[in-house]
């Protein structure tokens, strides 16, 4: 059992059940944040929480309903009682050729990616102001700053991401600094929910080749975070070096 110390800074990690989120959540409590788990899946983080022991807070949320975003607020405020990082990281990549056949997932993907880091924010920055500032990480991607066929919503949502990352950084200096992370491939369970089938193989092909383990990006985001509170890394791009695009 781990051990973050009682009256620690409180990370709240959107899509802590795996992945990324995940790795953050570990990365954190180890450097004695306290954390709060949120996601859908709560036997997941209900583990997760088990696992980190003392200082680990396991909350199920939906960042697509806003209702169960604010009873999660609710309950860290008044089980913590404070906010001092948030990480919009809660997303879904369902890649395919743009058509029809797909709007189901195109909805889903604006929803969780984009709709739910906004509504997120908008819940949880009252808190995040509260005690002088804060730090909000967003979790963007390469696909925030490039194109291609087959991934025309999910880049939709990470620009988006981007632009209103970028808007927000500016509205809040210097209380809140706005972090957006923009990884390649990481191994995740990312590809896992993609529906198109040809699409799905191909990806995994792909990032079977050139992923790398998510705890890379969870240092990273550990990394941005420990810096003093007078410097602000941004933007932070980081590829696998085998990735091109
Ligand atoms: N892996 C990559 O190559 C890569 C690259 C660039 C950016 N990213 C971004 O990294 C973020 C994390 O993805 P990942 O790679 O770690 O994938 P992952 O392992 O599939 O994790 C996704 C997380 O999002 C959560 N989630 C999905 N829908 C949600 C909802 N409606 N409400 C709350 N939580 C929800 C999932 O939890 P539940 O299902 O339990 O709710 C899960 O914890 C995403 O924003 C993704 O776009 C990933």
């Amino acid at each position: 059992m781990g051990g973050a110390p009682a009256g620690g800074r409180v990370a709240v990690i959107t899509g802590a059940s795996s992945g990324i989120g995940e790795a953050t959540a570990r990365v954190l409590h180890d450097e004695g944040y306290r954390v709060v788990l949120l996601a859908r899946r709560l036997a997941r983080i209900a583990r997760l929480a088990g696992e980190l022991g003392e200082g680990a807070v396991a909350v199920a949320a939906d960042v697509t309903d806003r209702g169960s975003l604010l009873a999660a607020a609710g309950r860290v405020q008044a089980e913590l009682g404070r906010v001092d990082v948030l990480v919009n990281n809660a997303g879904v990549m369902l890649l395919g050729p743009f058509g029809a056949e797909l709007a189901g997932d195109h909805r889903r993907m604006v929803e969780t990616n984009l709709l739910g880091a906004i509504t997120a924010t908008e819940v949880f920055l009252d808190q995040l102001l509260a005690n002088g500032g804060g730090d909000l990480v967003n979790v963007s991607s390469v696909a925030g700053r490039t194109a291609r066929p087959g991934n025309a919503v999910y880049a939709a949502t990470k620009w988006g991401m981007n632009g209103w990352s970028e808007s927000l950084r500016q509205q809040l200096l210097p209380d809140v600094r706005v972090i957006l992370v923009e990884p390649g491939a990481v191994a995740t369970e990312l590809t896992d929910h993609i529906t198109h089938a040809e699409t799905k193989a191909a990806a995994e092909r792909m990032y079977e080749q050139t992923a790398i383990p998510p705890g890379e990006i969870a240092q990273i985001i550990a990394f941005a975070l420990s810096r003093p509170r007078s410097v602000s890394l941004n933007e932070i791009l980081v590829r696998p070096s085998g990735q091109a695009g």
